[in-house]
């Protein structure tokens, strides 16, 4: 079933179908129920962009798990600040847990560098990041290991599928590139 739907304009061209996003969804989620078969894992999203991913990936476990929130904000408008900060932390201990960090996308890399590094100072049992979209850009990311990739995007701003900008297009059900002039 195709949700591009002809009411959910695209402020840009779409770079991820619904349809390719339910396939990627639904691989992340058999790559993981497998890998975590007889465990019990915490999935940890990031807020808020990462919500609607999280929501749609879950219905693909077919292993017991937990969901977490933190709220993290690197970004202002379309621009990495370079400086992660803390909004709303777990409130729940990940001592001796199978930790998944599950992120919408990865930019240049700086908030999972920084979450991945916190949460490892807490004594999980495991810990590895599932991402969505991860941007081409090699050489910004070295270091940081995505044990599950959804898909790889060129070096754009993309809104859609719970990424936003200013808290703006995230219902759309595909991922678009926010076009010039397209901004609401
Ligand atoms: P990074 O720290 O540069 O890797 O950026 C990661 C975070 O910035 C993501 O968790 C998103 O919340 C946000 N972000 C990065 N790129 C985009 C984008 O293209 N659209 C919307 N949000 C983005
Ligand atoms: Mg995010």
């Amino acid at each position: 079933m195709s949700r591009n739907r002809p009411d959910h304009p695209s402020p840009g061209e779409i770079l991820v179908t619904a349809a390719e996003i339910d396939d990627i969804v639904a691989r992340l989620g058999q790559e993981i129920s497998r890998d975590y078969a007889g465990r019990h894992p915490v999935l940890i999203s990031l807020l808020k962009g990462g919500v609607v991913f999280l929501a749609d990936l879950i219905r693909h476990l077919t292993i017991p798990h937990h969901i977490e929130f933190m709220r993290v904000s690197s970004y202002d408008s379309t621009q990495s600040s370079g400086v992660v900060r803390i909004v709303s932390d777990l409130d729940t201990s990940i001592e001796g847990r199978d930790v998944l960090l599950i992120e919408d996308v990865v930019d240049t890399g700086t908030t999972l560098a920084y979450i991945v590094d916190m949460l490892r100072l807490r004594n999980p049992g495991s810990l590895e990041v599932c991402a969505l979209l991860r941007k081409r850009v090699t050489s910004r990311q070295a270091g940081i290991p995505i044990r599950y990739l959804g898909h790889e995007i060129s070096d754009t701003f993309v809104v859609g599928y719970g990424l936003d900008h200013d808290e703006n297009y995230r219902n759309l059900p595909f991922i678009a590139a926010l076009a010039p002039g397209a901004i609401r």
